[in-house]
């Protein structure tokens, strides 16, 4: 979809349909009843008719005979206005260009980058509009023989008297969401077809064309480097692995580089600790933290940001094959830590292990992995937030407060000491398993064995990676999850913004 900025005001924008938010109860303000009296009261009859308060998830569509320049005028409701933020916008604006999807229209506008939202700077609506337009019109259907193309092509960012702050917020919006929905698309990719190679493949692709290095290692490579944790779950497979290094370096030379890692597994079938076959597909989207990384670093080169940025992503299938890992089996990893592999199902720790000790070479800043690592973590927290661990508050608070900004909310959960009694293992360093409980904390206290004395944060994303529902800017299957946090976090850690 081409996003476009105008300042024609409301009743003159041409285009099939226009978007005009609403707050609950304010279905009267002074641009509306402006609008109405144009419309000779066919708005506030509906109105009343429809019952349409402004609360969220409502809509209410006009049309317009002529009296404006779009042919129907839909008003989406925004809810309270206290309490509204940036995801209030981005939510409406998802519900919004699917709404006019459905109706047919082949362009929109919308007006939302001039609602006053509280502590919502003109260019962050603008942006957070865009983001829910193109994030919330996301489809997968490459598989789907009688797939069409979309009628609505167009969609046009409303500006009255701020222009470049919108122009600025809406390319920015672009960027992001661009580059969640190739993580999506990642994610939504078959196993049969998003294997290891084709990861780093598309890394590559993706790398030449904006100035990124990649650097990919094969299984010889990685067997150099000696990492332990990902031959041994590799080798169950057929895929060969792959190591994939991205850097962004366009900061100052003295900047340490901020370093993510993310868990690029193309299919976990649990290997010999086999998973049950029930939604065992969705396993083809544990790559989700991989994709994360990968889009991340793509957004940050897309905005030029003056930083310098790592990409790790450690990338393999998690198969029961002939030679594959057996429950007893010891790894040694890059970290010289050995690992008893008592659940060959816990593959992702084992694979961080290796990328996270590669991240320490870097002298980072810090070090941030986002992985699907946990179900524990899931029945924890559900699919509203993401886990956070981390050795350092002001770390968690940026990330924390990165993920309010986004709408891809955190909550931190606790790494102390004594959580490592319960992955002590009887014949090697540690064990890939802990008690039945806390599974989430023992799986990040297994990683913090591997960071040394980096600073370091793990975002558990098993429950958020993934959606079973089509709601705001959320489609069904691949999120794209971290991709936006992970630039802003990036953002606000360095002071430099795109
Ligand atoms: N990839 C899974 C975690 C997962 C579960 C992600 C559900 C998304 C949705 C991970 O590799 C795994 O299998 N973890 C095990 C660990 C256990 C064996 C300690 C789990 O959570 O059951
Ligand atoms: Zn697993
Ligand atoms: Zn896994």
């Amino acid at each position: 979809m081409k996003v476009t900025v105008t300042t024609a005001p409301s009743a003159g924008v041409k285009a099939d349909a226009l978007v005009l938010g609403v707050f609950d109860k304010e279905t009267a303000t002074g641009a509306l009843k402006k609008l109405d009296a144009t419309l000779k009261g066919a708005l506030s009859r509906a109105v009343s008719a429809e019952a349409f308060t402004g609360a969220a998830g409502q809509s209410l569509s006009v049309h317009t005979q002529g009296a404006l320049g779009a042919a129907v005028v839909h008003f989406v409701g925004l809810g309270a206005k206290t309490g509204a933020n940036a995801d209030t916008l981005r939510r409406a604006a998802g519900n919004a260009v699917r709404l006019v999807k459905k109706s047919g229209a082949a362009s929109m506008a919308l007006d939302f980058a001039t609602l006053k939202v509280k502590g919502v700077g003109v260019d962050e609506a603008a942006q957070a509009t865009v983001e829910g337009i193109l994030l919330g019109a996301y489809t997968f259907d490459r598989f789907k023989s009688d797939a069409k193309k979309p009628r609505l092509a167009t969609a046009q960012v409303m500006a009255e008297g701020d222009e470049s702050a919108v122009r600025h917020g809406v390319k920015k919006g672009v960027a992001l969401a661009e580059a969640a929905c190739w993580a999506r698309d990642l994610v939504n990719l078959p196993g049969n077809v998003a294997t290891p190679s084709f990861l780093a493949d598309e890394a590559r692709k993706m790398a030449r064309s904006r100035k990124i290095k990649c650097t990919v290692l094969d299984p010889n490579g990685i067997k150099k480097e000696k990492m332990g944790g990902l031959m041994a779950v590799a080798q169950g497979s057929h895929q060969p692995a792959r190591f994939i290094i991205l850097e962004w370096m366009n900061g100052p030379k003295s900047q340490k580089p901020i370093v993510l890692v993310g868990k690029g597994l193309t299919f976990d079938t649990g290997g010999i600790s086999i998973k049950p076959a029930a939604n065992m597909e969705e396993m083809k989207g544990d790559m989700s933290g991989g994709a994360g990384v990968m889009g991340a670093i793509r957004a940050a080169a897309d905005l030029n940001l003056k930083v310098n940025l790592v990409a790790l992503v450690p990338s393999t299938e998690n198969m029961p094959g002939g030679s594959a890992i057996k429950p007893g089996d010891v790894a040694t990893s890059l970290s010289g830590v050995t690992m008893e592999i008592i659940n060959t199902d816990a593959e992702g720790r084992l694979i961080l292990s290796d990328a996270l000790a590669y991240a320490t070479r870097y002298h980072p800043d810090c070090v941030v992995d986002i992985a699907t690592l946990t179900g524990a973590c899931m029945v924890a927290l559900g699919n509203l937030c993401s886990g956070l661990f981390a050795n350092d508050d002001t770390l968690a608070a940026q990330l924390t407060g990165a993920g309010e900004a986004t709408g891809e909310r955190l909550w931190r959960l606790p790494l102390w000491a004594e959580y490592d009694e319960f992955i002590k293992s009887d014949v090697a360093d540690i064990k890939n398993v802990g008690s039945r409980w806390g599974g989430a904390i023992t799986a990040a206290a297994f990683l913090k064995k591997h960071v040394g004395k980096e600073t370091w944060a793990h975002l558990d994303v098993a429950g958020t990676a993934f959606s079973d529902s089509v709601k705001g800017y959320l489609t069904k299957g691949g999120v794209g999850v971290g991709v936006r946090t992970l630039v802003r976090f990036v953002e606000d850690r360095t002071g430099v913004k795109g």
